[in-house]
């Protein structure tokens, strides 16, 4: 089998202003030093980008950004382009969250539209995905997320998805301390490997990592990332505290 590089991501949603995000990334880079068999990933919000990009120079951190416009620049005020995230020290964006999609209008369709504008700036796409507690009440988990892949990756060609990461994040694991059980996530992890075998290349999806999210703590993270088709986490609430996160990333103990 493919042996993929673990990534363990965090999102740091609306929290930290930049000296609080700056003192996080300070005290996780001394924590993390060291680590080479996992890849570490922060995203703090926009305001604090520079601050940890300062703080986590010269390390093994990466650093990421939670969403952008797809617009190279233009009048969109309160808007962020592909290219200032890069020049922020950006090499990943989060795309598609399911905060986005509930709480501020995001599509398939705009998510598409981010996606290839974060591969033509050179950033990999977080590209996130996840059914609601009603859709998986109803049986409807796969086609959703079969829709959100499908509309998503819309007429993407293989080689502009080499960098893509995908995130599992079943919305109703967010924030509830409700985590999908090993076998859920390995499910629906299985499934989206073999859908996007079918849609864009089986070697393609054999090495793309797809990374869970929801709820993931240091009492749940082994057994998760002990799954065959689990790549890594992106974690919210965990990821806050430097010490916590870091026990995360050192999951194999
Ligand atoms: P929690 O880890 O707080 O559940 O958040 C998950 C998430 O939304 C990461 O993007």
């Amino acid at each position: 089998m493919q042996k993929r590089l673990p990534l363990i991501a965090g999102n740091w949603k609306m929290y930290k202003t930049g000296d609080e995000a700056a003192q996080t990334a300070k005290r996780l880079k001394e924590l993390v030093s060291g680590v080479s068999d996992v890849e570490v990933m922060i995203a703090p919000p926009f305001t604090a980008l520079c601050q940890v990009a300062v703080e986590i120079a010269g390390g093994n951190i990466a650093l990421g950004a939670q969403n952008m416009h797809w617009e190279s620049e233009g009048a969109y005020t309160g808007e962020i382009a592909p290219g200032m995230l890069t020049a922020a020290g950006c090499r990943y964006v989060i795309l598609g969250h399911s905060e986005r999609r509930q709480y501020f209008g995001e599509t398939d369709q705009s998510v598409n539209r981010k996606i290839r504008a974060a591969v033509a700036a050179g950033l990999k796409p977080v590209f996130c995905i996840g059914e609601s507690e009603s859709q998986r009440e109803a049986g409807q988990t796969f086609s959703v997320l079969d829709k959100q892949i499908q509309n998503g990756l819309e007429s993407f060609l293989l080689q502009d998805l080499e960098s893509l990461v995908v995130a599992y994040e079943p919305v109703w694991a967010i924030g509830t301390g409700k985590t999908a059980t090993k076998e859920q996530a390995q499910e629906v992890h299985a499934h989206v490997r073999q859908r996007l075998a079918e849609m864009i290349d089986s070697g393609f999806a054999q090495k793309l990592r797809i990374l869970y999210g929801g709820s993931v703590k240091p009492s749940n993270v082994k057994e998760l990332m002990a799954m065959p088709d689990v790549d890594g986490a992106l974690v919210g609430g965990a990821s806050l505290d430097p010490e916590t996160f870091s026990q995360l990333v050192h999951y194999q103990g």
